[in-house]
């Protein structure tokens, strides 16, 4: 008995070792830390259970017969964060390359099916050399049932993707369908084809880093989050992060104790708004003077920023927040924003986390840049999103609220539940100028100024959409707080379906 617990025990000490010795020492040479360190800063201390520590790969061409790495380049798993069951895999990049072989899909299809069944979210942790070399279509095939998994998975549990090493060709599919991603800056890539491709196709000369590092993903083609500075840096904001998530569709958002008083009043918010219309202000701080503890977290805040996306949490449950940043492009409405925003919308409407809206947007951003890159199909992206959103949603216009990007943006026609405007509000179908130059076209200038001073009395305020009921209250700006509390107190139990249908066609 003693002899056999003493092998079991060897076997293991075996398999954590992965590619052994040298290659560990490389990973950490290149400032990573191994795929089980990644686990015990991911998860709480003791949490994690594994599974399939014994798993070989079953490749039998290229002299792999002889090279069989306990565990095959993925440790899986599951464990808890702050107490919350998570499921997990890591890729060991030490064992060919972090390389995905039939039997290494295996292990995170286990995983994921495991996690569907139970309703817990899926944490990968993504360092891999993409398919495994030597097993060639078997490898394919492992990568297709992770696909297939991941969608079904989309909507039932939350994913969110580290990477935290190379991730290139098909590889970064996986990822690419789960809710977040964030990657490491300096170590972490995604991209279809790698530089080495890239120049004999095209003759581009890039580097991997501007080809697909964390900077070129997280501020110009969005496909990722955030990102951070080290694995350290990601891990630790992956679970404040996972904090925030309910742990399935079917489970309610968490609940977490806050010393925060609901009805906190907050008078600065009185003067947030400046005197002039043009002059901006930083949406950031009404959000963080409005959920608990100036906690928020924000997801793609270098990609789009002319609109605000992220988590917060009001009397300790958590929100999705959706704001105008009159500080970037005035607040517009373009082409990135729309995604960004609709995309976002969607993961709260099908967790059941409540919206909140901030609007100040004087509109959609006009050119042909965006006309023929197709701002119609782009901004109808977040018009459907809203429109089809059951949970509860609440509205608080503070400024413009003007055009077609009024209506998109949770106003009471799309179902919003509870609709404020603060009383800078100014709620028209266009600035005061634009109309009156277009209804008085031709007119002196004395007269455009006299009837824009007209327009604006009559229109720059949110008085006229109150008096059809559009606007469910005008608000001080100090109660923000204790309002947003009080409506998502009334909508806790908020049940409200979309006739039956297999599923809708968003604009994609
Ligand atoms: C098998 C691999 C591997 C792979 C790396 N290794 N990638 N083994 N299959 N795909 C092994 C190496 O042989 C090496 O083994 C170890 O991992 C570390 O690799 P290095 O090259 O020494 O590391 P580094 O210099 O850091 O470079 C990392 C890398 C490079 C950029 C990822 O290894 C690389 O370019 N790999 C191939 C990438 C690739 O073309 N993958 C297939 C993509 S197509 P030893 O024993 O020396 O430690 C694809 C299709 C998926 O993924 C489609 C799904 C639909």
């Amino acid at each position: 008995m003693t002899s056999t617990i003493a092998m079991l025990e060897a076997k293991r000490a075996a398999a954590k070792l992965g590619g052994g010795e040298k290659r560990i020492a490389a990973q950490h040479a290149k400032g990573k830390l191994t795929a089980r360190e990644r686990l015990d800063v991911l998860l709480d201390e003791g949490s994690f259970e594994e599974l399939d520590m014994f798993v070989e790969h079953n490749c039998t061409d290229f002299g792999m017969q002889d090279q069989r790495v306990p565990g095959d380049g993925v440790v899986t798993g599951s464990g808890t964060i702050n107490g919350r069951l998570v499921f997990v895999f890591s890729q060991d990049f030490t064992v060919f390359g972090g390389s995905l072989s039939e039997r290494h899909a295996q292990k995170i299809c286990k995983i994921m099916d495991m996690a569907l069944k139970v309703g817990a979210p899926v944490v990968g942790l993504n360092d891999s050399g993409g398919a495994r070399i030597q097993e060639g279509v078997a490898s394919l095939g492992g990568y297709a049932e992770v696909f297939q998994r991941n969608v079904l998975a989309s909507g039932v549990v939350p994913q969110l993707s580290l990477i935290m090493g190379p991730c290139a060709g098909g590889a970064v599919y996986s990822p690419a369908m789960t809710d977040f991603i964030f990657m490491v800056k300096d170590s972490s890539y995604m991209f279809v084809t790698g530089p080495d491709v890239v120049k004999t196709v095209t003759n581009e000369v890039v580097t991997q880093e501007a080809l697909g590092g964390a900077i070129t993903h997280t501020t110009k083609t969005s496909v990722a989050d955030v990102a951070f500075e080290n694995d350290i840096e990601a891990l630790l904001a992956a679970r404040d992060f996972i904090d925030f998530l309910p742990l399935s569709n079917r489970e309610p958002v968490p609940e977490r104790p806050s010393a925060d008083p609901w009805d906190r009043i907050e008078p600065s918010l009185d003067t947030l708004i400046p005197a002039s219309a043009n002059q901006p202000y930083d949406m950031h701080e009404l959000i963080r003077k409005v959920v608990d503890e100036g906690d928020f977290f924000e997801v793609q805040p270098a990609h789009a920023a002319n609109i605000l996306c992220g988590f917060g949490r009001i009397e300790g449950r958590t929100v999705g927040i959706v704001a105008n940043q009159p500080m970037v492009l005035a607040g517009v409405l373009d082409i990135n924003s729309s995604k960004k925003a609709a995309r976002f919308v969607r993961f709260c409407d099908a967790f059941e986390i409540p919206i909140v809206t901030f609007v100040d947007v004087p509109g959609f951003l006009p050119g042909t840049a965006q006309e023929h890159n197709g701002i119609i199909k782009h901004g109808a992206k977040l018009l459907f999103a809203y429109a089809e959103a059951t949970v509860p949603k609440i509205t608080v216009i503070t400024r413009k609220a003007y055009g077609g990007a009024y209506d998109v943006m949770a106003s009471k026609h799309l179902r919003g539940d509870l609709n404020y405007a603060w009383p800078t509000a100014e709620i028209a179908v266009m600035g005061a100028k634009g109309a009156v130059e277009i209804i008085f076209r031709g007119r002196t200038p004395d007269e455009i100024a006299e009837r824009t001073a007209e327009y604006e009395a009559r229109f720059a305020n949110p008085f006229v959409a109150a008096g059809k009921g559009f606007i469910d209250e005008v608000i001080q700006p100090h109660s923000t707080r204790r309002r947003i509390a009080l409506a998502l107190r009334k909508l806790k139990n908020k049940t409200l379906e979309n006739p039956w249908k297999k599923h809708d066609n968003i604009p994609l």
